[in-house]
């Protein structure tokens, strides 16, 4: 990679960033179109967050994705945020404008949808009840996804159940806070399971849930994509349903971010999925 004086530049801020997928991921795209661009890491401790949020613009960036530790900061100092950046309590991507001020979005909404329509074409959460596992900043933007996108009705299961009845009010619109002992039997009806629990990752036990009363014809997805296929995906593939990994979404929320940095939107396809997995 060769860059010019003019490159356009973005990165990621996280502590630790090590693990982080984002340089690969636009890292792939920024080589597909060309671009006079990059994309780097920024290693970026807690107490330093404010200060190398600051220089985003000072140092000519057009901005950046935010992660683990930085996302409910990111939403405290960033000069506008975006009216779903605030429902969600999070902010994941980091555009600075002409004028040099820093705009907060939240891309995990977005990225949750793309994913499911680009596997599912003809999916809709409009079309029945949805279920949503967990009650963190992944299942804030799932939630939020799936009412905007027409939800008649999620029902949200949390282990902590006041957790749960934050989002609901954060978020308002029909959400169901359904006691963690009756997660099993909340599946009757709905059409769409999806685990944004850190549960069934490696390393983490599975996720504890019979399926038995899961419609067959329901689509059930996870946000955990190490491994690709969860748990509770086999389980549910076994059971006949329709499964979507939680890869796709991370893919797809990095779409938006690398619009508005680098002028292009980019595609998700099979080939980039084997290169950010290898
Ligand atoms: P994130 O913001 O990335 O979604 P988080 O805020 O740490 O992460 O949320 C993790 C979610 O996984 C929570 O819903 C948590 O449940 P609690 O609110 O009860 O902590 C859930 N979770 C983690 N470990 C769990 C376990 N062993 N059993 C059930 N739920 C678990």
């Amino acid at each position: 990679m060769i860059l010019s004086g003019k490159a356009k530049l973005a990165g990621v801020f996280g502590w630790p960033v090590g693990h982080s997928r984002s340089p690969k991921l636009h890292g792939f795209w920024i080589e597909q179109h060309r671009i006079d661009g990059a994309y780097v890491p920024l290693s970026v401790r807690p107490e330093d967050f404010a200060y190398a949020l600051r220089a985003l613009p000072r140092m000519g960036f057009a901005g950046a994705n935010v992660t683990i530790p930085h996302k409910q900061t990111a939403l405290a100092l960033a000069d506008h945020v975006e009216p779903l950046a605030r429902r969600i309590g999070a902010v994941n991507t980091l555009v600075v404008r002409e004028d040099g001020s820093i705009e907060g979005r939240n891309t995990d909404a977005f990225g949750f949808l793309e994913n499911l329509r680009h596997a599912v074409p003809d999916f809709s959460a409009a079309t029945g009840v949805s279920v949503v596992i967990g009650a963190g900043g992944a299942a804030r933007a799932v939630a939020a996804a799936l009412l905007d996108d027409g939800a008649p009705r999620v029902r949200l299961i949390n282990r902590t159940r006041s957790r749960a009845v934050e989002v609901a009010e954060a978020l308002g619109g029909p959400i169901e806070v359904v006691d963690w002992e009756d997660r099993a039997e909340a599946l009757a009806g709905s059409n769409l399971l999806v685990n944004t629990t850190s549960l069934g990752m490696t390393g983490q036990p599975p996720l504890d849930l019979a399926l038995d009363a899961l419609p067959r014809d329901a689509l059930v997805t996870d946000i955990v994509y190490v491994p690709l296929e969860t748990p509770l995906l086999l389980q549910a593939r076994l059971r006949g349903h329709r499964t979507v990994d939680g890869l796709g979404m991370l893919l797809h929320q990095a779409r938006p971010g690398f619009l508005a940095w680098f002028g292009v939107m980019p595609a998700v396809t099979d080939e980039l999925r084997r290169f950010v997995e290898s």
